[in-house]
């Protein structure tokens, strides 16, 4: 299930994962209509707000994991940052979950959501809903979008301890951020065009190897049979191009840097004052840089090239766009919250466990011996971790394949996830303070 879907570029991602996506809403009619036209009817016009009608709904279709990412103009940098109605949809989000109570949740919103009261209310009605969270800021570029776009992931699952999917997430990312040249070079079949300078030489290059020297005949259209998206050859031949800078930030990057974070104006050309006064770093001049269009940023954003955009005009498309959660990186989320339910991963052992051991005087190799049968119990478990060190125990003794062990070994697994539940008790509670204050709730009371 999807809520706030927009133009579909989470759910594009989810699919790609594995997920089905039953059902989607969202209030605005062109994004529903795009999405349509996409991914399936399975989108419907509904605004959130009216809980009492979509709560039911929702519930009656009893998903696995609900998914979406609420308004985030009330929180983000480029707002007025008063939280508003918009911020007040992040609290209907976390209300149609605790209604549904799916196995999980996913919700996506731009890093500064994390301070909001919007998302303290949010988070307490989660939390006290039996959800264990795991809050993660993302750098898109590192999952497979050519794009620095960071943003807040909170992945929630009934009944488990707070941080249980945060390695994970940490051990798909890749080593390099993803740059444009990636993109073009895939769009590209891995090579470019460059014309030749004499019949008979090559012209279409890999991306892999040096380009060739740039001359005024090379940069000839390309031939039809080179042109799966037009444009890609003066990006390609220019080897930088010019987003609409952000405050006093750069304008011109190279292809071989992820574009800046996609907003609705980064397509536009340079105005008079970008011209006149270009920033030290650009690549280039904004005058010789290539400008981006509309496929481009949609492709940038992980929308296909041939994404249907035709039931938006180009305005309305431009802010979904924008608005999209890149399908590579929810793509990339997805397929970590299904190796999770699949059990086919385990958390890593958090920080500080095995200083907490010695303080408590434990010699290295019995440190060893705890964080290694942690381990074990945790594969027994299927990667579960449970914020109830009672459940979590309870549930060690039902797992397949404990009964048959040892007393000497069951006994030791038992201790092992103790002893790293009592440690996990300490800090992690003082984290989760809420941050609600009195005044906020006399206004939900209202
Ligand atoms: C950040 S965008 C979501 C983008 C989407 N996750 C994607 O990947 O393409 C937020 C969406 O919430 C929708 N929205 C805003 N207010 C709403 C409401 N009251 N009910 C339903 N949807 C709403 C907007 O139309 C917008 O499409």
């Amino acid at each position: 299930m999807e809520l706030f879907a927009g133009a579909g570029g989470m759910s594009l991602g989810l699919k790609r994962a594995g997920f089905e996506v039953v059902q989607a809403y969202d209030s605005w009619a062109p994004a529903v209509e795009v999405y349509r036209r996409n991914l399936g009817p399975h989108i419907w016009q509904a605004d959130l707000k009216d809980i009492f009608h979509v709560g039911p709904m929702i519930t009656a279709l009893a998903p696995d994991i609900i998914c979406g990412g609420p308004p985030c103009q009330d929180f983000s940098s480029a707002g007025e940052r008063i939280e508003g109605e918009r911020a007040a949809l992040t609290r209907a989000f976390a209300m149609l979950v605790c209604i549904a109570r799916p196995s999980w949740f996913l919700m996506e919103n731009v890093p500064r959501a994390a301070q909001s009261q919007a998302w303290a209310d949010a988070r307490a009605m989660l939390v006290k809903a039996g959800y264990g969270l795991t809050e993660s800021k993302l750098d898109a570029s590192f999952y497979g979008v050519p794009q620095i776009r960071k943003r807040l992931f909170v992945v929630g699952r009934l009944g488990e301890a707070d941080g249980f999917l945060e390695s994970a997430l940490a051990a798909a990312r890749t080593d390099r951020p993803m740059t444009v040249r990636d993109m073009l070079g895939d769009a590209l079949g891995d090579a470019f065009y460059s014309h030749p300078r004499m019949p008979g030489k090559r012209g279409v290059w890999s991306t892999e190897e040096p380009a060739p020297t740039m001359r005024g005949s090379s940069r000839r259209p390309m031939p039809p049979s080179y042109q799966p998206h037009p444009g890609d050859a003066a990006i390609l031949e220019r080897g930088a191009f010019f987003t609409r800078p952000y405050h006093t930030g750069r304008g011109v990057r190279t292809i071989d840097e992820p574009a800046p974070v996609i907003v609705r104006t980064s397509r536009e050309r340079p105005r008079p004052k970008d011209l006149a006064m270009p920033h030290p770093a650009d690549a280039m001049h904004p005058s010789q840089a290539a400008v981006l269009s509309q496929t481009h940023v949609s492709r940038i954003q992980g929308f296909p090239g041939n994404w249907d955009w035709s039931a938006a005009n180009s305005r309305d498309t431009d802010q979904m766009i924008a608005n999209a959660v890149p399908a590579a990186l929810a793509e990339a989320i997805g397929r970590v919250i299904r190796a999770r339910e699949a059990g086919e991963s385990i958390p890593e052992i958090q920080g500080r466990f095995g200083q907490w051991l010695r303080q408590r005087g434990f010699s290295k190799p019995a440190v060893r011996n705890a964080k290694s049968r942690v381990n074990r119990a945790r594969r027994l478990l299927l990667g579960r971790t449970f914020g109830d060190a009672a459940a979590e125990q309870a549930s060690l003794e039902t797992v397949d394949g404990f009964a048959s062990l040892s007393v000497a070994i069951r006994s030791d697994l038992r201790a092992a996830l103790r002893l790293y539940a009592e440690w996990r008790g300490d800090p992690p509670k003082a984290k989760r303070k809420p941050k609600v204050d009195a005044s906020n709730h006399e206004m939900i009371a209202a």
